[in-house]
């Protein structure tokens, strides 16, 4: 079904949240290894299969993608969700929300704000069930069976749950989902209808693969993990450089909040949080950015 399809968005509307359901059949192909349960498998998460964790452990011997990555991402995002809430922020669009591991936007955000609300969004059935099933007793969160490539369906979707309000701020939630957006899906154009959307005092929050340090040595062995990863799930992480992204915020008229475009463990540590030497090694280079007013 194509993502702004009239059957998605009436499926999308369709769905109250918060309701169980099961995938339809045929929905979740155990025999594909799947990029949002390979990311669970790196984090430690109990919801993946033998082939996704065939896959990691291979595309990882080739170099490629690793927990450390995986750690350094969720642990922006905690920063980063913790940060929007500090700011005022009290409602949250996630999108590629992924599978529900520890330390979800909701349980974050709502253990320093009980009526912090979070609208969820993800393509992915595997993610999307779960994230159904944990959030069926939450009246303050949801998921959206989405694809966040279409903006306007989504933003539409979402003010349908009835749980954010969009003529406040809005906290957007882009962690390590971008790169998985080409550039002929028109990256900018999305980030731009999302920002729209959060005009009037929003933060938007984003992580993104990277591979700009990247040795000569290492660049050649993560050709092979990445095709490896191509090969297996038929999607792949497309890199983008600090300049990439500061252009794409630029365009969209952001406003990066101090200390800008830095690799993942360098974005507000927590006091104790260990910053390691080379934080390049986390390939994931993530910024928190405010929404002009106009
Ligand atoms: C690496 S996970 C990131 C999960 C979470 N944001 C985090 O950082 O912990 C990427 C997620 O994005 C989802 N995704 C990828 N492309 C998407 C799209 N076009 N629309 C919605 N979700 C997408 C995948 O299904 C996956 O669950």
């Amino acid at each position: 079904m194509l993502p702004n399809s009239p059957d998605r968005e009436d499926q999308m509307a369709a769905e109250p949240h918060g309701a169980p359901t099961t995938p339809a059949p045929g929905a979740i192909d155990m025999s594909v290894p799947n990029p949002a349960r390979i990311y669970d498998y790196l984090l430690g998460g109990a919801h993946n299969f033998a082939v996704d964790r065939e896959t990691a452990d291979r595309v990882m011997a080739a170099g490629k993608v690793g927990p450390k990555i995986a750690w350094a991402n969720r642990s922006f995002l905690r920063r980063a969700v913790r940060y929007m809430i500090a700011s005022g922020i009290d409602q949250f669009l996630d999108l590629g929300s992924g599978i529900p591991t520890v330390g979800n936007v909701h349980e974050i955000a709502q253990a320093a704000n009980p009526a912090a609300r979070v609208v969820y969004v993800d393509s992915d059935p595997v993610a999307v069930t779960h994230a159904r099933q944990l959030l069926a007793d939450n009246d303050h969160a949801t998921i959206l069976d989405a694809d966040l490539r279409d903006a306007d369906a989504v933003l539409r979707a979402a003010d349908r749950t009835g749980l954010l309000d969009l003529s406040r701020p809005l906290g957007i939630l882009l962690v390590a989902v971008f790169h998985f957006v080409p550039d002929s899906a028109d990256p900018a154009g999305i980030l731009h209808r999302y920002c729209a959307a959060a005009r009037g005092g929003g933060l938007l929050a984003l992580s993104h693969y990277t591979d700009e340090a990247y040795s000569a040595e290492k660049r050649e062995l993560s050709k092979v993990g990445v095709q490896e990863y191509q090969e297996r799930t038929r999607t792949a992480p497309i890199s983008r450089h600090r300049d990439q992204l500061a252009e794409l915020l630029a365009g969209a008229g952001l406003d990066l909040v101090e200390p800008g475009i830095v690799w993942a463990p360098q974005w507000r540590p927590d006091p104790g949080d260990e910053v390691p030497d080379d934080p390049s090694d986390t390939e994931i280079r993530a910024l928190v950015a405010r929404v002009p007013a106009h």
